[in-house]
């Protein structure tokens, strides 16, 4: 597959809540930022009309603008509104895809986004495929990827009926994130981190990802999900292959995919002990939640990566809603030296590497100093080694522009993915096993034992960037 520019974009579920959300804000941008001449083909099956649709992407702009504190550039819409154009029809039918290969005209790599449920991928991709209007092109998909191991494959092979895997790009927003990237690159960039990033330095690595919201407005989604399928087995051991790989050979894609599959397989499959499930009370009066619903809302975790780098460190990672606060966090917590010479030194958080990833980015290093004075007594400061209030790029603009180009850096693979579902796979499906929370809390009080002693390092409140 080459790497040229595709020459359309078709999005099915053009009606849909993520079209809304994520979609047409990032076709904005990208019109605003480069211009971006090409057509854009809506499909949906909701008895809509091409103004319509431009009604509604209007609503959706106009929204992220307002959430952004910004104001909508209305040129910019102007010219997106031009380039939309809108087929409306069921996936089932075959006369959709003719009138979509109708509407693609000379078009000759066209990429088409599936913004719909997985359960539809096969139906549209076999009708893409039969109408020909798969030949030459590529195809987005969304997360969730499936909804267990099996799943998955049967997902990758539907896909590769029609698309060869390179030209397939499926979507982790995480990895389109500014602090995400940061990671990476700080490790790979910098000689000073990697003597000391093994199991003869490192004690623990924490990874929290707290949000302080709940799943009012998507109670229905989330309840068939929960927090295991919604975050873990994507963002969460997506950064954490980020934090462990070992360092590719090159900036080439392939070469960074062969080091993040190495590193997945090397994850040690969670079992029911390693796991703490939890809700928060109030969850299952969520409309669109079940009244006796045991989706999980919070996972706790203690993850084993059996590599002789990491052998013995304890993975502890977080996520929940309705936590104190929305931070997403990795604090890489240092052994203590050998020796206490002079001050006790206290086990926990002496040395430690923080990276926060949202809602700032930041990466700050723990060290400890001499206090004034005649005692030869320590005290914690915290080097900030970068902070600033993230990109001005979205991640799903940064990974739709990239689709578009045919470079899937960002991207995982179909290995990548099946290799991370698992990890999970043995504790799907256990959610009699949930603790119960309060809203506001750090989650269920069982999940400290995860932790050990030590406890969890709790996220601070955001800072506001230094101006
Ligand atoms: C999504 C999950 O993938 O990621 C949400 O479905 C979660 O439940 C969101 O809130 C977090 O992403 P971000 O970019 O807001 O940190």
């Amino acid at each position: 597959m080459s790497k040229s520019a595709s020459d359309a974009l078709v999005f099915f579920g053009a009606t849909g809540d993520l079209a809304y959300k994520q979609i047409f804000p990032a076709l904005l941008a990208m019109v605003g930022r480069d211009g971006c001449e090409l057509p854009i083909i809506g499909v949906a099956h909701a008895g809509w009309s091409l103004e319509q649709l431009r009604a509604r992407a209007h609503d959706s702009v106009a929204a992220a603008a307002g959430k952004a504190g910004g104001t909508l550039d209305e040129a910019a819409f102007a010219k997106l509104a031009a380039q939309l154009r809108y087929i409306d029809g069921d996936y089932r039918d075959a006369d959709t895809f003719t009138r979509l290969k109708a509407e693609l005209g000379t078009a000759r790599a066209p990429l088409h986004y599936l913004a719909i449920p997985p359960s539809l991928f096969a139906t549209v991709v076999s009708g893409l495929k039969a109408a020909g209007c798969a030949d030459g092109a590529r195809v987005v998909v969304e997360k969730p990827f499936g909804r267990d191991l099996a799943s998955a494959r049967r997902l990758n092979q539907a896909l590769h009926t029609a698309f060869p895997e390179s030209a397939i790009f499926r979507i982790d927003h995480y990895l389109g994130k500014e602090a995400v990237q940061n990671l990476l690159y700080f490790r790979f960039a910098n000689s000073v981190l990697e003597p000391v990033w093994n199991n003869r330095y490192v004690d623990r690595v924490q990874i929290t990802m707290a949000e302080a919201f709940g799943v009012e407005g998507r109670g229905s989604f989330y309840d068939g999900v929960g927090a295991i399928r919604d975050v873990l087995q994507n963002h969460l051991l997506q950064v954490t292959s980020l934090l462990a790989m070992d360092a590719p050979i090159g900036s080439d894609p392939a070469a960074l995919n062969a080091e993040k599959l190495r590193l997945f397989r090397a994850m040690r499959p969670l079992g029911p002990r390693d796991v703490v499930r939890g809700q928060y009370r109030g969850y299952r009066d969520v409309p669109g939640v079940a009244p006796g619903s045991n989706v999980e809302t919070f996972i706790g975790l203690r993850l084993a990566i059996d590599t002789w780098r990491w052998a013995g460190v304890p993975f502890l990672i977080r996520a929940g809603k309705k936590l104190p606060v929305s931070v997403t966090e990795v604090v890489v917590d240092m052994q203590t030296p050998p020796l206490a010479v002079f001050d006790p030194i206290d086990v926990t958080r002496s040395n430690y590497f923080r990276f926060r990833l949202s809602p700032q980015v930041v990466i700050a290093e723990g060290m400890r100093v001499k206090r004034p004075g005649e005692a030869m007594l320590g005290a914690p400061v915290e080097l900030v080694a970068h902070h600033h209030a993230g990109s001005e790029m979205t991640p799903y603009e940064r990974l739709l522009g990239d689709a578009l180009r045919g470079d899937n850096a960002l991207f995982t693979s179909d290995e990548c993915v099946e290799a991370a579902w698992r990890v999970v796979d043995q504790v799907l499906g256990q959610e009699d096993l949930v603790h119960f929370y309060e809203p506001g809390s750090w989650g269920p009080p069982e999940a400290a034992v995860l932790a050990g002693a030590e406890g969890w390092h709790d996220p601070q409140p955001a800072l506001a960037a230094p101006g």
